[in-house]
């Protein structure tokens, strides 16, 4: 093969060997516990000094503890993200407790940095998540205690009690830091608000419709 054809299908192969790791590196150290006191801007949070480094870096308490539902949406998220644990810095990982009342349910939403994987320990949970290829397609379960399901990265679902109790389910991220988007508050509560007159025409909405529910968010 000509020199430059050899260049060229290994710049190819290299990236295809880069781009099946861009996800979950090896991590470059044991551990980088976040440093929240630091004013370093970088990409995650900057190390603490490994010397002073405790286990209780690595230590959250109260998954136990289910949480209030006493609110609109008859839900509650308990994260455990590295906000509460500083050691999942690096580790593109993190837990959370769902709680779920007799018809609670989360509204549609995405975590934009993470696949979630989740289990359901107690109750009856529809959970769904939607496509783009093939478009629009709802991939809905109602899970039950002990069933787990997966929604992919970045798509779009929800999460809605089916019971007549309560709902546990405990889920997993692969990002230490996944975020969350709702949709409704994305849509109608944004921060200036999206023009109310393209927002009926994208919603094939009345007007007064967009700006009741933009009050409302
Ligand atoms: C749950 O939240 C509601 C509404 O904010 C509040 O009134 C209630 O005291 C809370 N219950 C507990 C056990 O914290």
């Amino acid at each position: 093969m000509a020199k430059p054809v050899v260049i060229v299908l290994s710049i190819i192969a290299l990236n295809v060997f880069y781009t099946a790791f861009a996800f979950g590196p090896i991590p470059l150290q044991d551990f980088c516990v976040a440093d929240p006191t630091s004013s370093t801007r970088v990409n995650g949070l900057p190390c603490k000094d490994p010397a002073t480094v405790q286990a209780d870096d690595f230590f959250f308490s109260g998954l136990h503890l289910p949480g209030n539902t006493t609110n609109p949406f008859g839900a509650a998220l308990t994260p455990v993200t590295v906000t509460q644990v500083p050691g999942l810095n690096t580790l593109g990982l993190s837990i959370a407790r769902l709680d779920f009342a007799a018809s609670g349910f989360i509204p549609p939403h995405t975590h934009p940095r993470a696949t979630e994987i989740l289990v359901v320990l107690e109750g009856s949970l529809e959970v769904g998540f939607i496509t783009t290829n093939p478009g629009y397609k709802n991939f809905n379960k109602v899970l039950e205690k002990g069933d787990v399901f997966v929604v992919p990265l970045g798509l779009v679902h929800y999460q809605r009690s089916v019971g007549t109790g309560n709902t546990v389910a405990i889920a997993a991220l692969n990002g230490q830091n996944p975020g969350i988007i709702a949709v409704p508050s994305a849509v109608f509560g944004a921060e200036p608000a999206i023009n109310s007159d393209y927002l009926a025409k994208a919603f094939l909405l009345d007007k007064k419709i967009v700006e009741e529910l933009q009050a409302k968010f």
